[in-house]
């Protein structure tokens, strides 16, 4: 009893001084080595409640801005301006509760969710691992939300309070663990109509492992329904929000190609390369291991090569007709580029955030800057499938 005591007062110790750490502080010296203690899914929530209580004022916004600023590497994706290519991935602030503070931290851009038609509790806890030696996480997370009801009518009470962030939105819409695939497409349907004017674009997330038979929707009869069914739904909204799908690594290349040209008959307007994957690397040690064998969807930087590789595909397929977002395992400037030069657009990163801290995104974008200098280009846009030939 006295020791499971101790263990709970470290735990409430561990947490507190999380808590009132400010994220600006030296990330390596004070948040990284206790997170390192921290059960994955607390520090993740530790981190998001201090994100929506402290980035969500003025002065938050402020401090975090002044260490975190990113420079402007500007580039013109989907009609938009977007002040560098690199945004949050989904998954990190599911609810949308911390938008103001992702800028603060050098996002130029970022994607909420997943959201689902219907409010869902997740997998059963514990449902996320970090797996340090191989910079990797492991989640079976199962859309944790609280649906797109109610996470539009906070959004409406963002609006109005004028904490709107400045930055393109994206949202990630997932198909309701309670609706069987036959559904999906009025799933997916009803969802985008009801965040219609709380995003700027949206994604069709077709691709996570973690709600049984939703990667089958990745299958071109499926694709055709649902694309067809969130079509009709823009252009009763009247249109000119471009709608995005996010596609798995684990898929072979003939099947990405059969669901990416299935997607371009249909008009898709952009690629999210790609989700976590099954595949598991060799263990560099026990702790990863144990990790390893969790079940879930893997990220980070092993996931690295695939989604690269998944990105030229797509490039090779589409050209720069249909722009792709390329996510998995950037948490370097080189991972960066090579992205951007195998096709991509945009970028986006979660697990770098986790392992790096937020000082990964300025310097990302300081190095792509470097980058394009060195080549004697213009801007980003001319580094855009610079490999693809
Ligand atoms: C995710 N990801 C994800 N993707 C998505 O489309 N909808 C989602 O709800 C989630 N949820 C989610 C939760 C957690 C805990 C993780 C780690 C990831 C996938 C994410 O957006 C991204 O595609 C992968 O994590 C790969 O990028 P990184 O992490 O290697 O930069």
């Amino acid at each position: 009893l006295l020791s499971a005591r101790a263990g709970d007062a470290t735990q409430r110790l561990k947490d507190a001084v999380l808590r009132v750490l400010p994220m600006g502080l030296p990330y390596s010296l004070f948040a990284r080595p206790l997170l390192r203690f921290t059960d994955s899914e607390r520090a993740h929530s530790l981190a998001m409640r201090s994100l929506a209580s402290f980035g969500q004022s003025r002065v938050g916004q402020r401090a975090l801005s002044a260490i975190y600023h990113a420079p402007e590497l500007p580039i013109h994706v989907f009609g938009r301006l977007f002040h560098h290519p690199l945004g949050l991935a989904a998954g990190f602030d599911k609810g949308a509760e911390a938008l103001s503070a992702w800028p603060a931290l050098g996002f130029s851009w970022i994607e909420y969710g997943g959201i689902t038609r219907f409010p869902q509790e997740g997998n059963p806890k514990p449902r996320m691992f970090r797996a340090h030696s191989e910079r990797a996480l492991v989640n079976r997370m199962g859309f944790n939300n609280p649906g797109a009801v109610a996470v539009r009518d906070r959004l409406i009470d963002r609006r109005a309070s004028g904490m709107w962030p400045k930055v393109p939105v994206a949202a990630n819409i997932g198909r309701s663990r309670k609706t069987p695939n036959e559904s999906a497409p009025s799933d997916y349907s009803s969802t985008l109509e009801m965040l219609w004017n709380q995003a700027d674009m949206f994604v069709l997330n077709v691709s996570s492992p973690n709600t049984p038979g939703l990667r089958e929707l990745q299958e071109v009869d499926h694709l055709s329904s649902i694309l067809a069914e969130c079509k009709m739904m823009s252009d009763r909204k009247g249109g000119g929000k471009p709608l995005l799908l996010k596609l798995s690594p684990d898929n072979s290349d003939d099947e990405i190609i059969a669901s990416a040209q299935m997607a371009m008959r249909m008009d898709i307007d952009g690629f999210v390369a790609t989700n976590t994957t099954l595949h598991r690397p060799v263990p560099k040690n026990a702790a990863s291991r144990s990790v390893f064998a969790e079940g879930g969807g893997l990220s980070g930087r092993p996931l690295q090569a695939r989604s690269n590789e998944v990105i030229r595909l797509l490039y090779e397929e589409a050209g720069s007709a249909v722009p792709i977002v390329g996510v998995g395992g950037i948490d370097s400037v080189d991972t960066a580029w090579q992205a951007v030069a195998s096709g991509a657009s945009l970028l986006q990163l979660y697990s770098a955030l986790v392992f790096n801290g937020p000082s990964v995104v300025s310097g990302i974008v300081k190095g792509l800057g470097r980058k394009v200098k060195e080549n004697g280009f213009l801007g980003i846009e001319e580094a855009v499938g610079l490999d693809i030939t």
